[in-house]
């Protein structure tokens, strides 16, 4: 399959503390997307989502490591690649300028692009209309808007340059369930129709089981598990995914806590990384060996990958029960106040 990104082996830090400490914000980081696919990146706050999303697009300063895109080296060609990656930011109305009118706020990143101004209000046009906007809105400003249609301009302003790749930095968090519901539509919509390939960078894990091909689960800066969703949300191998898919479950009355499910103690500081697995101080299966390295990625599946020293014996017990009964769960936590149900979303990402 053709890959539209790439990524490898990227590694970002940032110095603190008027440059006497760094942070370690995002570690070894590889994976591909290919064309009409979304690979979800998900992990608790903190965990380098937002920083890969924007070492992508340019935002970041220098990283180590590569991406490229379509082939070519992102950062040596960004210039020419200008507009062929977009942002969605998480909050709809921070993205836009309150003076600026929806008509302006749209066309703005094809005026970079010295695209002429009749065949920016052909282009604004035809992209409102693709988000389920029109022309009449094109005259009214931000604050006249509801964050739905805010969102809605946002993936408008991005469209508009015909990406090859939306980075989706948790672009339904600030929304009520019903304006998720449609924004998702939104998205699997276009992406059907366009073939653009997705990084959905969300910790919105009900979400991500209906939006992504792909997830990968990030913990202090670090891949720990990449695979297809329906495998990993299934049966998740390593301890932290199934911690962090546990920790949705637990509220519910049904599905009482499993031991092997939880995390606890402390995480440790992203300025002052353990040496060995990063897990250590929290998982439920450690032993000493843990504690020596960084574990290597091991394959566990076809196309699924974790970072865990055990994961022969780990994520093939009897728990695996727990992660059906999620699939269950997430289900209804996604449709709670929404038009859309979970059917309706499955032939939707189905085309
Ligand atoms: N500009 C920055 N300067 C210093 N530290 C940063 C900066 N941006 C992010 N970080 C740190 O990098 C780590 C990862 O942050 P982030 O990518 O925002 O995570 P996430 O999106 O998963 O919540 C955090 O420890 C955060 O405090
Ligand atoms: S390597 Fe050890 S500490 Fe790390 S996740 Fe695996 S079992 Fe847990
Ligand atoms: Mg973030």
């Amino acid at each position: 399959m053709k890959a539209v990104l790439k990524v490898t082996n990227v590694s970002k830090r940032f110095l603190v503390r008027g440059g006497r400490k760094v942070v370690q914000a995002v570690n070894g980081v590889s994976f591909q997307i290919a064309v009409r696919q979304t690979l979800a990146l998900v992990g608790e706050s903190g965990s380098g989502k937002t920083t890969v999303g924007r070492c992508i697009m340019g935002l970041s300063g220098s990283f180590d490591g590569t991406i490229s895109f379509l082939g070519q080296d992102l950062e040596q060609h960004r210039r020419a690649l200008l507009g062929r990656t977009q942002i969605v930011f998480q909050e709809p109305f921070d993205q836009l300028d309150p003076r600026m009118s929806i008509a302006q706020s749209v066309e703005e990143p094809l005026v970079a692009l010295r695209v002429s101004a009749a065949e920016r209000r052909r282009k604004r046009n035809a992209v409102l209309e693709l988000v389920g906007l029109g022309q009449e809105d094109a005259s009214l400003y931000p604050a006249q808007l509801s964050a739905g249609q805010q969102q809605r301009i946002g993936i408008a302003r991005a469209m508009i340059t015909d990406p090859d790749l939306l980075v989706l930095d948790e672009p339904t968090s600030a929304l009520d369930p019903s304006a998720r519901a449609e924004i998702i539509a939104l998205l699997m919509k276009i992406q059907r129709d366009r073939g653009t390939a997705y990084l959905f960078i969300s910790h919105d894990l009900s979400t991500v089981r209906f939006l992504a091909d792909r997830v990968a689960v990030m913990y202090l800066g670090m891949i720990v598990e990449e695979g297809p969703t329906t495998e990993v949300f299934a049966r998740p191998r390593h301890p932290y995914s199934r911690g962090l898919l546990g920790s949705v479950l637990l509220p519910h009355p049904g599905f009482p806590p499993s031991d092997e499910a939880q995390l606890s103690g402390e995480i440790p500081s992203p300025i002052d990384l353990p040496k060995g697995c990063f897990l250590a101080s929290r998982c439920p299966f450690v032993i000493e060996a843990c504690k020596t390295a960084i574990p290597p990625v091991e394959a566990v599946g076809p196309d699924h990958f974790i970072r865990c020293i055990r994961s022969d014996e780990i994520g093939v017990s009897a728990q695996n029960d727990v992660f059906e009964q999620f699939q269950i769960e997430s289900e209804r936590i996604l449709s709670v106040g929404s038009p859309l149900t979970p059917s309706t979303m499955e032939s939707l990402h189905n085309g």
